[in-house]
Order: C-alpha cells, then structure tokens, then sequence
C-alpha cells in the first residue's frame, strides 16, 4: 500500500493525542506555525491536516484565535481523510455536464440557480446599488450626445484596448489616487471580472497555485476553477485584512510555490476591512521580494468618501509587478459592464490576450462614461452616492442591531456595500439563508465565499440595491427565520 499523505499521517498523530486524554474538550489547538515547526512540514500540509480534523469533527475554528479542541469522541478511519488532489481527475465524479461549474464551486451555481426559483422580494446578495442612486439622466445626456457628435459609432469598428478618451480620464483620475499611469498603460475590459481573468492568465498556468485571501469574493474563486488554478487560502481578518505573515510563509514554503496573489486591500468583499497604507506598502514589497505578481482588486474603494482618495496597493508599484483591475459597474453604471486594468510588466501580454479573447468593447458607452467622468459632475455624483450608501449601510447596521441583539457579530465597515455576519454556533448560514429565500429574502451565505467549509455560519448582506424600508423588513424576515432555526435545529 503507498504510505499516507503527510497531512494524514500528521491528523491521524493528533486524533490520537486527542483520544488519548492529552488534548481536551476546549484546549487550544496548536498553532500552524507550531505544526509546521515541530512537523518540519510546509504550511499547506499544516493547514490541510488542521482542516481534516476540522472535518473529522475534532477541531473547530475561531476567527482570529486559531482552532480548538471539539469533540474528543469522533473517531475516524485515517481513509476518510484523504481528498482527491486538485489534478487527479480519476478520483473526480463524473461531471454532469449539465453543471455550470464543476467541483467546488459548483455550489455557487446551484445556490444561484436556487435563488432564480423564488419569487425575491428584498435582494441583500446582489452587490450593486439600485438605478435610482446612479446618475441615470446624466449619463443618458451624455450618451445622446455621444450620438450627435459620432453618428456612425455603432456601425464603426472599436479602437484596440479601448477608448483613448476613456484611457485618458481613467489614468488622469488614478493619479488622484497616487498611481501614476499613462492612457497607453490602460486596457478597458469586459467588466472588472474580465480583467482578474485576464490577469490570472498572463501570469499563471494551468495547474498552479494562487494565495486569495479567506474569505474572499467568490468570483474570484470561480475565475480560479474556471481556469484549472488551486487557491491557496491566505487567513484574512476583519481588522487588518490579509495576514502578511501567513503569506509570507505560503511564499516561502509552500509546494508547489505561489504563483499569484490575488487580494483586495481596500473595502474587502466580504469582509468591508481595509489595509494600512503601511501594509499595503509591505504586501508590494512581498510580493516583489519574491517576484510574484500581485493581483490587486480595487472596485469598492470609491463607494466611500472615506477611501475615495486612499491609495491602492498599486500606488507603490515601482517595477510594474502589481497588476491593478477595477470597473465603473459598482460606482457608475451597472448596465455598461466596463472595467479596467494596469496590468504592468504583463501589459503587452494581458493586450494580447484581450485581442483573442473577445476583441474590444462598444465606443458608445465608453465615451458616454468618459463625457461624464471628465466633468466635476462626476465628482459631485459621486459624493451624493457615497452619501446614500453610508445612509443604507447605517440603517442596516441599527437594523442588525435591534432584530439581532448581540447573538450575531459584524464589523461596521467605512465603506463597500456589504456586512459580513458572523452567526451564532447553533445557525448554519446555508439553511437560515434557504429559510429566508422561501420569504423572498435573498442573502449570501458564507460557504460561498471559501473552497474550504469554513464558513458555514457567516453570512454576507449587501444593502446597495434595497430601500431603508426593505433593509427594515428584510432584517426582521432574517431574525425571525434565525429564531425559528433555533427552536429546532434539526427540522432544516
Ligand atoms: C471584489 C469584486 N471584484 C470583482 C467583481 C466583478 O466586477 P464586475 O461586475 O465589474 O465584473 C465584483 C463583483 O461583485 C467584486 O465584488
């Protein structure tokens, strides 16, 4: 028989400590750095025998303070431990395929699909604001006006990598921000989802692996799946963002290494957390330290007045190793799926892949939000919707407060669109969120945002898109559904 995988060998040594007496009910597990140290293993196979145990049953983490000691009594055979490896496609089911993903994610589409059979009435998952907060008449004036001017705009081919109008705004506004980039340094994507996968295709290969932050924007670990990528999760904490250290030692450590970071410093999706400009400027220099590719992911800093102007990690790019992607869908415009990115030292490569992937995007809504951004309208607009996502976000968080008292925790973000909520031990987030859709309230539950089942009680609310009286109701839908789940916790 081959010999065990490391991870097995090293959770089967501590199911027996445990069930020898030497670890308790409660007792603080040790530490990944401990494992890794006494083990002489890397971090992946520390955290993946942690994680084993997790699932036997015998640990249990808790955000920020490691895992403890659960239950003493699950005893499992060493076998039931061993997960097929990300590449072996012999140990996969056969794929359905009817699926729109297959392994992990493919609970993203089937949660989706789930939502699309209910009729929703108060939408917390859908992490945009409603049409009334956008500037819907200006940018309609300003698509008109477009018309007049370029008559023939729809029936002309598109310019390569995007509009120079649009390029040239984009750039000139970045440099609010400290980034210093040229038009020409600037490709206009597909939406800021087109440019993550563009990024993750001009820096990784089929295969490897890339350290995303835990938990992270599930499209990101779809974009990671749809192209044969591993994520390596990195600890991220609602205070400080992504662990520096626990990065640090994947990049040192880690087998087969880390080819790309993917992170969002700046109002993190779920978490609303952002980073120090110090550890923003410590993360580039990591990442450059090892001459790794940073992918940044910067879409929700300018839905707050308090980060509008705060600086991207890219704003300390000094060889062009970061790769920065944003878009206008979250603070501009929904309906025109524009985003973009500053790919750096990949920018030739990221053009290229463009090209073949999907040629270039329609001018007319590229000049229309280009008209628009290079007004002081724009900056008037963005302030007044600054202004009503805080007025959501602070309904939500009184609402959350008064429906839940204190059995759910949350951080009160100083941005984004979104809560992330920690629910009590007793309520998984799965079934409150199935209880509320069959109310019409739709949420994001935690698994979503983790390849690992980790975050089985968190649950995501994102408040952009409802009226203060739908963030009233649905709260109170939302507890009322909890309280029932408490009353029997087995009948879901
Ligand atoms: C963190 C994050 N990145 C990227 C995206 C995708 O952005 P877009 O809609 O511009 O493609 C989203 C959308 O929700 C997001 O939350």
């Amino acid at each position: 028989m081959p010999p065990l995988p490391l991870y097995l060998q090293i959770a089967d040594q501590y199911q027996r400590i445990i069930h020898a007496g030497g670890l308790k009910r409660g007792d603080r597990f040790p530490s990944i750095r401990h494992i890794m140290q006494t083990q002489q293993v890397s971090m992946s196979t520390a955290v993946q025998a942690c994680h084993v145990l997790e699932d036997w049953g015998l640990l249990r983490a808790k955000p920020r303070a490691g895992y403890f000691v659960e239950n003493t009594d699950a005893h499992q055979p060493v076998a039931s431990g061993l997960r097929p490896a990300a590449n072996d496609t012999t140990a996969k089911p056969q794929q359905d395929l009817s699926q729109r993903y297959d392994g992990l994610h493919q609970f993203i589409s089937e949660w989706m699909a789930k939502a699309e059979q209910y009729p929703v009435s108060i939408d917390f998952m859908t992490a945009v604001a409603a049409p009334r907060s956008y500037p819907t008449a200006q940018l309609n004036r300003a698509a008109a006006s477009v018309l007049r001017q370029h008559p023939d705009i729809l029936t002309t081919f598109a310019r390569r990598y995007g509009h120079p109008k649009l390029r040239t705004v984009l750039a000139r506004r970045s440099a609010e921000r400290g980034m210093t980039l040229q038009a020409g340094d600037l490709t206009i994507t597909h939406g800021c989802i087109e440019a993550l996968n563009l990024a993750l295709r001009a820096v990784c290969s089929k295969g490897d692996v890339v350290a995303v932050e835990s938990p992270t924007f599930y499209g990101v670990l779809q974009a990671l799946e749809a192209q044969g990528l591993q994520p390596l999760e990195i600890p991220t904490s609602a205070e400080h963002g992504l662990s520096l250290d626990a990065l640090e030692m994947a990049l040192d450590s880690q087998q087969p290494p880390v080819r790309a970071v993917i992170c969002m410093p700046t109002l993190h999706n779920p978490l609303g957390c952002s980073m120090s400009d110090a550890n923003k400027e410590a993360l580039v220099a990591l990442c450059r330290r090892y001459q790794v590719p940073l992918i940044e992911d910067d879409i929700y800093a300018q839905t707050s007045a308090e980060h509008v102007h705060s600086k991207p990690a890219k704003a300390w790019d000094s060889d062009g190793s970061v790769i920065y992607c944003s878009s206008l869908n979250k603070i501009l415009a929904p309906g025109l799926r524009l985003g973009w990115m500053a790919a750096g030292r990949w920018q030739a490569r990221v053009e290229m892949l463009k090209y073949s992937q999907s040629r270039y995007l329609d001018e007319l809504g590229q000049l229309t939000a280009a008209t628009f951004m290079d007004s002081q309208a724009y900056d008037r607009y963005l302030a007044r919707f600054q202004a009503r996502l805080q007025q959501l976000r602070q309904r939500a968080v009184q609402a959350i407060a008064q429906h839940f008292g204190n059995q759910v925790q949350m951080l009160d973000p100083t941005g984004g669109m979104m809560l992330w909520l920690r629910l009590p031990d007793h309520v998984p987030a799965l079934q409150l969120s199935q209880l509320a859709l069959e109310q019409g309230v739709l949420t994001s539950p935690g698994p979503m945002f983790s390849s690992k089942p980790r975050m089985a009680h968190f649950l995501r609310m994102s408040f952009g898109a409802v009226s203060e009286e739908q963030i009233e109701q649905g709260i109170a839908i939302l507890a009322e559904c909890m309280a029932r789940l408490a009353a029997a916790p087995t009948s879901h």
